[in-house]
């Protein structure tokens, strides 16, 4: 849903027994924020300090300077006796009398880090389990005159999670703990609570604890709004929409009242007549809109606007108001499309919004932070932004994290990002106690109502991995017992998730994993014996140690939903939270921050396929030289995957194809550490993310070599036709003047495909390029029209660049000016530059385009600050660094 404003700003008055037609303020609803400075204290009270709310025990415990910041050094380690203790939340506030002479007063608790006892005025009013839940308990009763004391006793998750493990005796319920490299925390699927918070492959172990959101008393006398939804539904076969509006309502008895729906600019108001009953009930209302109006579409970025209606909905009793809120409708189709393809076996899987089959691309979402309560607007608009920036449509909230707030969803929603949204699930088989399901069940009903009403979101799915991980076996479970947790994972995805999402939301599709095989898992009876096979559903794929320059290690997938290189973050990422005895790829920091398993002699070793490694004998700049390179191999690997994807969009080979979906992993980091990510803790762009920018363009040349031929494909997600030729450049490796070009003929390229424009043998074309070899000329190519390029200009390496002959030191020189567009950085060449990366330290921005190759004495780019700077700051803190400034 989304309100203009704040969902607590929406206007709920309320008035009866009076005739007199005014409205009374002292009879309204009224709501209490409890938000603010309570107290916060340990077990055993050694610790008793101030502690904001909505916020945790970490970020209370930093602020008020009783442990650093925690990200600094080796902290997460230092630091695990926090998640090991109890902590109690208290406050005490007053209540006005009017408030507690409502008929009805509900203390409500918007998300509870995790498992809590609470108790006001020393009697205890409920018990939380579930992060991902808002609770509410009636506490008419004991509210008093003066001062009322609420306190929240929350108990060590770990803790929690360990003794629900061995009350779970029958069996275990894998992983029981997560591998050492993570430093992490054990059994995270027995608690209802951010997965990842008890550590991962990218991201430290710190089990939070906290009111991660707001606090309030809610009084009234005959009724509350708890939330509006609105869904548009697309009738195919009489072309006509209709909005279906839910009012999730707590009312204190049976109330008789008229509801007033109206889309003004759409369709004029309807009344009617409706019955509030006693308690919460969803109260649902269509308003049909006339098959005569043109309604404006929601589309994906890159595909049209995202235009949206106003919904008016009011309520009254008696002709009095009961209720008046306004809330945005975006009107917008999406069916996930798995039918046979011709020429292959298996089934499609693409998305088809509005009626139009539209590729996927973009990445993957983890939380920005492992304190919820630090994750600021700005932090999110700015990552999301950068998405689009880099020609993303699409991400994928994955399920280790959190179901992000709705800002988050409504940013989505005006920008155009389609999301993917998980269960928080991930990586683990799952209990299934009555309990825990019971929780989950309360979970999913809470969140699809939440977030239906969003466009953006266009597939609900059950879980990351869990399919795939019961399929190929991640945790030696012995065959025999195998029934057991296949039944385990139907009783939670399919007879319980899937059948709730499908209750409440008829407007998008449900697919119970990722990767998963789709409709044929679910003829397998819901785990496929391959869910990576590439004919059906989505894959993930990894592969650290192959040739990431060949496409052909690659599946072939219909939908890449992960993939994806580690890199590095940059030395001024890194510079907060670590000192100077840190800064050596061989330090004991190093190695801490690297979550996963070899990761950082993976990187190297990749890297050392096409690379001179960095040895320079000052260690500093070996270290710095290193990161860079690191980030130089893992935005080439994901450039090459991605563009196979995409290449493969229009074609079948060997019974495979038809790719409609490239999400690399990982958009964003949660600490600085090496990681998957694009984006670095912060907000920097790696160079993975600038290549994205081109990688991801409507109009891509992409070209490879097949068999020693050279290929080069048009890429084009536009809506019409293009008539475009490859025209291609040698460059000698040691010389900045082009050694010869060639032109292909121009050719029809259809609006959302991938056409192969341009073949010719390699030995051919260096043939008839004079002193050109493999081992001496490189080649750039871009798309015409009789217009001009379009799209951005792409290379191709005929070599390993450690085998290039003639590549110099290209002694770039650079001046900084500030012009009208900002600050501009003019760079001068003596010669050929490949992978050349600009970068100012900590001074917070980006770059119009980083991390290219230079083939001209002369480019200009442009630093976008993000607070001011100086032409002199700028000047002294800039570096240029290419590839051959390493070895
Ligand atoms: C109280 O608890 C803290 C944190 O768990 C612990 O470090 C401290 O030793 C305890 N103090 C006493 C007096 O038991
Ligand atoms: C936390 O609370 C649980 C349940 O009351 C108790 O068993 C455990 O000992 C407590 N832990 C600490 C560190 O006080
Ligand atoms: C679509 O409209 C037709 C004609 O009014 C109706 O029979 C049909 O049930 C509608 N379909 C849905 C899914 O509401
Ligand atoms: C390396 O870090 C660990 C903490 O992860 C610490 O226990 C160990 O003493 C450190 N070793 C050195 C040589 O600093
Ligand atoms: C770059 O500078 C070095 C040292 O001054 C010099 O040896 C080298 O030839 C220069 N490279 C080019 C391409 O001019
Ligand atoms: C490139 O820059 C240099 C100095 O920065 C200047 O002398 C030269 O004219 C420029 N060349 C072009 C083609 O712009
Ligand atoms: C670094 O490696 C390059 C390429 O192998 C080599 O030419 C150079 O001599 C090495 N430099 C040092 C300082 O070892």
């Amino acid at each position: 849903m989304t309100l203009f404003g704040n969902i607590f700003g929406v206007f709920l008055c309320l008035l009866f027994g009076f005739s007199s037609g005014f409205s009374s303020e002292t009879d309204s609803h009224q709501t209490l924020s409890l938000n603010g400075k309570w107290r916060l204290s340990n077990s055993n009270n050694s610790l008793s300090l101030p502690a904001e709310v909505p916020g945790c025990v970490h970020s209370a415990l930093q602020q008020q300077g009783y442990i650093q910041d925690p990200y600094i050094r080796f902290n997460d380690v230092s630091y695990q006796w926090i998640a090991l203790d109890n902590w109690t939340y208290t406050t005490t506030f007053t209540v006005s009398t009017q408030l507690r002479a409502k008929q009805k007063v509900l203390l409500v608790f918007d998300g509870v880090d995790t498992v809590a006892s609470i108790s006001l005025n020393g009697i205890i009013v409920g018990n939380t389990d579930n992060m991902f839940r808002r609770y509410d308990f009636p506490v008419r009763d004991l509210l008093k005159e003066g001062d009322n004391v609420l306190k929240v006793s929350l108990m060590s998750p770990v803790f929690y999670a360990s003794e629900r493990r061995k009350a779970h005796s029958a069996y275990r319920v894998p992983p029981e703990c997560p591998p050492d490299v993570q430093k992490g925390e054990c059994h995270v699927n027995f608690i209802r609570k951010e997965q990842s918070s008890f550590s991962w492959d990218w991201g430290p172990s710190f089990p939070t604890m906290g009111l991660w959101k707001g606090v309030q008393l809610e009084a009234f006398n005959v009724l509350q709004l708890i939330q509006v939804s609105s869904v548009p539904l697309y009738n195919v076969s009489v072309s006509q929409w209709r909005v279906q509006i839910e009012l999730l309502v707590e009312a204190v008895q049976t109330t008789n009242g008229e509801v007033t729906l109206s889309v003004p600019e759409l369709v004029s108001e309807r009344t009617f007549q409706t019955q509030f009953l006693p308690g919460k009930t969803k109260n649902t209302f269509t308003l049909h809109i006339n098959t005569s109006s043109e309604v404006k579409l929601w589309w994906p970025n890159g595909h049209g606007e995202q235009p949206f209606y106003r919904l008016t909905v009011t309520g009254s009793q008696d002709r009095f108001s009961i209720l008046n809120t306004e809330s945005k409708v975006y009107f917008r189709t999406v069916e996930l499309v798995q039918e046979p393809v011709v020429g292959s076996p298996g089934l499609s899987f693409y998305f088809r919004i509005n009626g139009k089959p539209v590729f996927l691309k973009g990445s993957n979402w983890i939380p920005a932070h492992s304190f919820q309560d630090q994750v600021t607007p700005a932090i999110l608009r700015n990552l999301l932004q950068s998405a689009v920036d880099a020609n993303m449509n699409a991400l994928r909230v994955w399920g280790g994290g959190v179901y992000e707030q709705d800002l988050f969803y409504s940013i989505c929603d005006e920008m155009g990002i389609m999301v993917w949204q998980d269960f928080m699930f991930a990586c683990a088989m799952y209990p299934t106690e009555e309990d825990f399901i019971q929780t989950v069940r309360e979970e999913v009903i809470q969140q699809v109502r939440r977030l239906k009403s969003h466009p953006s979101i266009i597939i609900w799915s059950g879980n990351n991995e869990n399919e795939a991980a019961l399929a190929t076996d991640w945790f030696n479970i012995p065959i025999s017992q195998k029934p057991t947790y296949v039944k385990d994972y139907v009783t939670l995805y399919v007879n319980n998730i899937r059948a709730i999402v499908q209750e409440e939301d008829q407007s998008r599709p449900f697919l119970v994993s990722s990767p998963t095989n789709g409709a044929e898992s679910e003829q397998e009876g819901w785990v496929a014996a391959n869910p990576y096979d590439p004919h059906y559903g989505d894959t993930h794929f990894y592969s650290y140690i192959l040739d990431c320059w060949d496409w052909r290690t690659f599946p072939r997938t219909r939908f890449a939903s992960e993939y994806g290189f580690q890199s590095w973050p940059s030395l001024s990422t890194l510079q907060p939270v670590s000192i100077r005895e840190d800064w050596s790829y061989s330090s004991n920091f190093t190695s801490h921050r690297q979550h996963h398993a070899d990761g950082n002699q993976q990187m190297l070793q990749q890297a050392a396929l096409h690379f001179h490694l960095p040895n320079s004998t000052d260690p500093l700049k070996r270290f710095t030289d290193t990161l860079y390179l690191t980030q130089v191999m893992q935005a080439q690997c994901v450039k090459t995957q991605t563009e196979f994807y995409r290449r493969s969009q229009s074609e079948i080979i060997e019974g495979k194809g038809h790719t409609m979906g490239a999400l690399y992993w990982q958009l964003n980091d949660i600490w600085q550490a090496p990681s998957w990510a694009s984006i670095e803790f912060g907000g920097k762009w790696k160079m993975l993310h600038h290549f994205a920018e081109s990688f991801f363009a409507a109009v891509l040349p992409v070209g490879f070599e097949d068999d020693d031929t050279l290929l080069i494909y048009a890429v084009s997600d536009l809506s019409h036709d293009l008539k475009l030729r490859a025209a291609v450049s040698f460059y000698s490796w040691s010389d900045l003047d082009p050694v010869c070009t060639l032109k292909s003929e121009l050719l029809l390229v259809p609006g959302g495909s991938a056409v192969p424009v341009f073949k010719m043998p390699v030995a051919a074309l260096l043939a008839g390029c004079g002193p050109c070899t493999r081992l001496t000329c490189l080649l750039t190519f871009h798309l015409e029209d009789s217009s001009g390029q379009q799209g951005p200009t792409n290379h191709h390496f005929l070599c390993s660049p450690k085998d290039a002959q003639g590549l110099q030191r290209p002694n770039i020189t650079a001046k900084v000016q500030e012009d009208k567009t900002g600050y501009a950085v003019t760079l001068h060449s003596s010669s050929v530059a490949p992978f050349v990366w600009l970068d100012v330290g900590n001074i917070p921005g980006r770059f119009s385009s980083n991390g290219f190759l230079m083939v001209s004495r002369n480019r200009t780019v442009i630093f976008n600050a993000w607070r001011p700077t100086s032409v002199a700051e700028l000047s002294r803190s800039l570096t240029v660094t290419s590839l051959r400034d390493v070895y």
